[in-house]
């Protein structure tokens, strides 16, 4: 399996432009089985998800062909209406099947996703929509079998949490019901937006997106629009590499992206001393002087993503004084803190709280990803750390992040991808082959 080898230490300078986000291609993506025929996209991220995605569509029988992120997708045909257990474990997102397909097909068979690193993550009110909307649902077999024999009818549901792929199901199931949904307390995240703008694109009668109220006239009939859907710009990429030019205390310009996504992130920049210019479809972060302890709360949008969590910690690692970081969306993201701790960093956890003492330097180690968030926080510190830093189990790293080390690469890191198995054979000569190719 490869790994990621960082030099550290650099000041990174330059603009990174961000790919489309994988949150919003992913439920995108499914949507379209509520619409029968060809849809065309652009801007979709090429990420280990979105092919595992493709190869869900794929299996359901619905063929694609994708391009430098134009993905052209066939739903005219639907043969199998299951997730199973092998593309579920690979990717939890798979569970946003099951709205879709109970719409298409009236059944829907989606392997249960189980728990995962950060946390347990039950699907207890995706599955409490979709009753509401007249479906049966059983749990056998580790799979869930949702049934609606004579369609789905509108109902109103208030979830407990405002569950991003839970609103997302549902809202998928209910476009096609009979009459009226409404959903309370959703989630009003932007990809959420994005996603009702794709299903508006296909005659989807929907209000409310972006507060946390749904409502939805349900539509006999959808079809593909006219005109290819581009997907939203990864505000957690863009916020990832917005850190990497704070942490390293240089100057990175992430482009085509929506600034309006990434408030949460710029205001604790700037609280950490980081200097943020903000234009239209640009954010510019420059750090010359120290870094400034942050606190930093996770909560649903708008509030500071968890998303964004662990990145926002590698960066007070540095910090001249304490921060303190709560996370309240999930019970265990917390698993990077030994890693950054492997690195020199000085974290102490109690509970759902991150107290970290910054320090003066980072020292490279060789660490391990245990999610996709925790592993671009290693990254991050990587970057910032003197000498090597090897992060293994790159897996992590591939389901969310395009071209990563590319793009590092062409801010000035001193970053490659290897096999683990040329271990020996970098060793010596790595700082030098390194910088040539830096
Ligand atoms: N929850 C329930 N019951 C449910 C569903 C959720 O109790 O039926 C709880 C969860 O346990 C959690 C909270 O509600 O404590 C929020 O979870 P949510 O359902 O919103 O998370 P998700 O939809 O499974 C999406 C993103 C995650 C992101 C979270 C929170 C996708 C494909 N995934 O997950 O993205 O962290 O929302 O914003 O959209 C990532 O990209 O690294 C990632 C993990």
């Amino acid at each position: 399996m490869d790994k990621i080898v960082i030099e550290g230490g650099l000041p990174l300078h330059g603009e990174v432009p961000i790919a489309g986000a994988k949150n919003a291609a992913l439920p995108i993506l499914i949507a379209t089985l509520v619409a029968p025929g060809e849809h065309r996209f652009t801007n979709v991220p090429d990420l280990v998800d979105v092919s595992s995605m493709l190869s869900l569509l794929g299996r359901i029988g619905c063929p694609s062909l994708g391009h430098k992120g134009d993905v052209r997708l066939d739903t005219s045909r639907v043969s199998f209406c299951e997730a199973p257990y092998d593309l579920v474990r690979k990717m939890r997102a798979s569970v946003l099947a099951l709205g879709p397909l109970l719409a298409r097909c009236g059944e829907a068979h989606v392997s249960l996703p189980g728990g995962c690193a950060i946390g347990v993550r039950p699907i207890d009110q995706h599955l409490v929509g979709l009753e509401a909307l007249g479906a049966e649902v059983e749990l056998s077999g580790g799979y869930v079998h949702a049934r609606a024999p004579r369609g789905l009818r509108g109902g109103r549901i208030v979830l407990d949490v405002p569950t991003v792929t839970g609103t997302e199901n549902i809202l998928m199931a209910a476009v096609t019901a009979k009459g009226e949904s409404v959903i309370e307390n959703a989630a009003r995240e932007p990809e959420i937006t994005d996603l009702v703008k794709f299903l508006r694109s296909l005659g989807a009668h929907i209000e409310g997106d972006g507060t946390s109220t749904l409502r939805i006239q349900g539509r006999t009939s959808l079809s593909p629009a006219a005109q290819p859907h581009r997907i939203l710009p990864d505000r957690i990429e863009a916020g990832t590499y917005m850190v990497a030019g704070a942490i390293t205390g240089g100057d990175v310009t992430v482009t085509r992206v929506d600034p309006r996504d990434l408030v949460p992130v710029i205001e604790k920049l700037r609280a950490a001393g980081c200097d943020v210019e903000v234009g239209t479809d640009r954010v510019r972060v420059r750090r010359t002087g120290g870094i400034r302890p942050v606190d930093v709360t996770t909560r649903p949008h708008p509030g500071f993503p968890t998303d964004m969590q662990a990145q926002l910690m590698a960066l007070t690692t540095l910090a001249e004084g304490r921060s303190v970081i709560t996370e309240t969306i999930f019970e265990n993201r917390f698993m990077h803190v030994p890693e950054l701790t492997r690195l020199g960093a000085d974290i102490a956890v109690e509970g759902n709280r991150a107290v970290v003492t910054g320090v003066e330097g980072l020292t490279g180690a060789t660490v391990m990803a245990t999610d996709l968030r925790a592993s671009a926080s290693l990254v991050l510190c990587g970057l910032a750390a003197q000498g090597r830093t090897e992060v293994l189990r790159l897996y992590h790293l591939d389901r969310g992040y395009e071209a990563l080390v590319e793009k590092l690469q062409a801010i000035g890191a001193r970053v490659e991808r290897v096999p683990d198995d040329l271990r020996e054979r970098m060793a010596a000569p790595a700082a030098h082959r390194m910088t040539e190719s830096a």
